[in-house]
């Protein structure tokens, strides 16, 4: 019995000296196989507890438990000096960096910037006018009388009596007129805001692209090859486009205006409400009444105006249906752009 508690202290040193010398990581697992595996060493003396006389066994099996739990914390200290050695030593330059998101324009104002581009290739200069305007520029220039509903506070964001968030980018037709002599042709693309609740075609703040054409000789029929012609290159060759009677203080004859469903073709469905068309803004021919405030000789002179909604335009383009998402600004969404 003695013989093998030697043994064993023999093996304590032995293990401890062995696991003193070791420098690395590789030569600690090869180290912790051969004392404390199944076959390793400690496992032998285990192997040698049922061979000796029963009452020494207890004696045996403490001293060879008390053994193997000073290895085992001698081992795991040794790999926990090690780890901070690694991680104080190493840095793995192979190892793959983590995607960052690269920004982008947002898909409103990728599409601001497409009409633009369409509207560069026919002639047309881009303007611009501020989101406060007066109600001077916003509706009196515009011909629109005192008492039209839409000046109405329920409609329109006052800021104080006479200073307003714009409704729609007209003004800026008045602005550019009052600047320059004809000819005039001019996009305006910008935000505009009415006091509309939200729902998934409403939003108190939209966008609105602004055009305005005025020359000698100017016809509805350029206003129709032209919002043609747009309606072509945005969407394709097979759009159409339709004109409906309608009223606007500052132009006359007015128009609505709308394309063949992007969606189904023209057939219906579900976007175009199941008659095939959808409404894009208003347009027609520049009211002498507008002409004569910004001094233009309506005798000379015609002109068109167009309105044109963007966040329409850009719902369609990528199938968005609801426009609240365009202004939540929730970046799951915009990242898909
Ligand atoms: N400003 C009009 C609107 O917001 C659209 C329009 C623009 C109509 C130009 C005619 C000419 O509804």
């Amino acid at each position: 019995m003695d013989d093998i508690l030697n043994k064993i202290k023999e093996f304590e040193s032995f293990a401890l000296s062995k696991l003193e010398s070791v420098n690395d990581k590789k030569a600690l697992d090869a180290i912790k196989i051969e004392l404390l595996s199944r076959k390793g060493r400690l496992s032998e003396f285990y192997g040698m507890v049922s061979k000796v006389p029963t009452e020494m066994r207890p004696k045996l099996g403490a001293e060879l438990n008390r053994i193997k739990k000073v290895i085992q914390d001698k081992i795991e200290l040794t790999d926990k000096a090690f780890r901070e050695v690694f991680k104080k030593e190493f840095f793995d330059y192979t190892l793959p960096v983590r995607a960052s998101f690269i920004g982008h324009k947002h898909p409103l104002l990728q599409t601001v910037d497409d009409i633009i581009t369409i509207f560069h290739g026919m002639g047309f200069e881009v303007a611009h006018g501020p989101d406060v305007e007066t109600d001077y520029y916003n509706f009196d220039a515009l011909n629109t009388p005192e008492d039209h509903p839409s000046r109405d506070l329920s409609d329109t964001f006052y800021i104080k009596k006479g200073i307003l968030l714009r409704t729609h980018t007209s003004p800026v037709q008045i602005r550019t007129m009052e600047k320059k002599k004809p000819p005039v042709k001019i996009i305006a693309p910008g935000r505009c805001y009415r006091s509309d609740t939200p729902d998934a075609s409403h939003s108190p703040v939209f966008y609105q692209c602004e055009g305005l054409y005025v020359d000698e000789g100017v016809s509805f029929g350029d206003l129709k090859g032209t919002i043609t012609a747009f309606a072509r290159t945005m969407f394709g060759k097979n759009v159409k486009v339709r004109f409906r009677p309608h009223f606007f203080p500052f132009t006359e004859p007015s128009v609505e205006y709308d394309f063949s469903c992007i969606i189904c073709g023209g057939k219906g469905c579900r976007v175009c409400k199941y008659n095939g068309w959808l409404e894009i803004s208003g347009a027609g021919m520049v009211d002498p009444e507008v002409f004569k405030t910004v001094g233009y000789d309506s005798e000379k002179y015609t002109g068109f105006a167009f309105g044109m909604g963007v966040d329409r335009i850009t719902m369609l383009r990528y199938q968005i249906d609801d426009i609240r998402l365009l202004y939540e600004n929730d970046v799951r969404f915009i990242r898909q752009f």
